[in-house]
């Protein structure tokens, strides 16, 4: 007997259907100035979305589209739910149908659904916090804040519009690259998601991580995130994490976790694969862009852009 879809690939399949039946231009919309994509967001979603009240223990996963926003989704229910089998008096998560795990993709009503949800709640957003609802910051939810460098985020974000109707596509690498750079993609600027996450870089309940620091050591940085969200796991079961979230394992699983959209996901999932689509134009204009905008913050230094955007 075929499996139950989950609520991931269930409405993302569904966005891409609706994506087949709309021209070019339709596909996506712009609200309070950012551009999203019209069959996954809805103004009428993003008012919704104002009334949403974070809670205390809530997971938030925050990160700009491609930086690897499934990948550290994987690793985070996984937690969540070893840490639930460890804790005997944690609510039952069993009966409760599953949400769209991310905050501003669905319909209006999902906020009313999600206040029955059980501890811990996993929510992922691209939002740029200056977006986000106010109570995440009020009711001080910690967050795990997702970091890629530019250009790898660029040309993931390329080969994924080719093949993922929702998102515009390009007839060159070229266009989609002077797009990425103006902000006239699903999302946004790069530039500036990561310029107003910079003005939360104080606080306790923000934590940066990095693809690229995960991808090297994927045990220390999973320990990370354990230590910063209090998961109760032992090194035994930090270590199966691990090897659950591998993009091998992932990519096996994905008919199961996301359906069709897993085909178009899974890509590469390597550091510095942008070596083999940018040319002299590109890199200089992304050095242009990082100097202007990030080389001066604590985020942009994260990023390693020296390390992992020479050319
Ligand atoms: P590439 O296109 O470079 O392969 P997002 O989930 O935010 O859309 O990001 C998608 C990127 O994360 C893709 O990058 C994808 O291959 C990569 N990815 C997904 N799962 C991964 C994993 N387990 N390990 C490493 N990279 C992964």
């Amino acid at each position: 007997m075929e499996k139950p879809k989950t609520p991931l690939a269930d409405v993302l399949e569904k966005s891409m259907a609706a994506a087949d039946t709309l021209e070019r231009k339709d596909l996506i919309f712009t609200y309070k100035g950012t551009v999203y994509p019209t069959t996954l967001c809805t103004p009428e979603v993003f008012k919704a979305m104002e009334s949403f009240e974070a809670r205390r223990d809530d997971v938030i996963l925050a990160g700009f589209p491609k930086s690897g926003t499934n990948w550290f989704g994987q690793i985070l229910s996984d937690l969540i739910a070893t840490a639930a089998k460890n804790c005997k008096n944690e609510t039952n998560h069993d009966g409760v149908p599953e949400e769209f795990p991310y905050l501003e993709v669905g319909d209006p009503e999902k906020y009313e659904r999600m206040k029955k949800l059980p501890p811990r709640r996993l929510i992922r957003t691209h939002m740029a916090p200056q977006n986000l609802p106010e109570s995440i910051f009020k009711n001080k939810a910690k967050i795990l804040l997702l970091l890629r460098n530019p250009k790898d985020v660029a040309t993931s974000y390329y080969h994924f519009s080719l093949v993922f109707s929702p998102f515009p596509s390009y007839e060159s690498w070229d266009s989609f690259f002077k797009d990425f750079v103006a902000g006239k993609v699903p999302w946004g600027s790069y530039f500036n998601y990561l310029s107003e996450w910079n003005k939360y870089i104080d606080s306790e309940k923000v934590m940066p991580v990095s693809f690229e620091e995960v991808k090297e050591n994927t045990y220390l940085g999973v320990k990370k995130i354990v230590e910063f969200f209090e998961f109760p796991l032992d090194e035994e079961e930090i270590n199966a994490v691990v090897q659950r979230s591998s993009f091998q394992s992932m990519k096996k699983n994905s008919k199961d976790t996301h359906g069709t959209f897993g085909d178009v996901l899974f890509r590469k999932g390597a550091v510095s694969d942008w070596r083999n689509l940018f040319e002299e134009k590109h890199n200089l204009e992304m050095d242009k862009m990082y100097k202007e905008h990030l080389a001066a913050t604590t985020l942009g230094a994260r990023l390693k852009y020296d390390v992992y955007c020479k050319a």
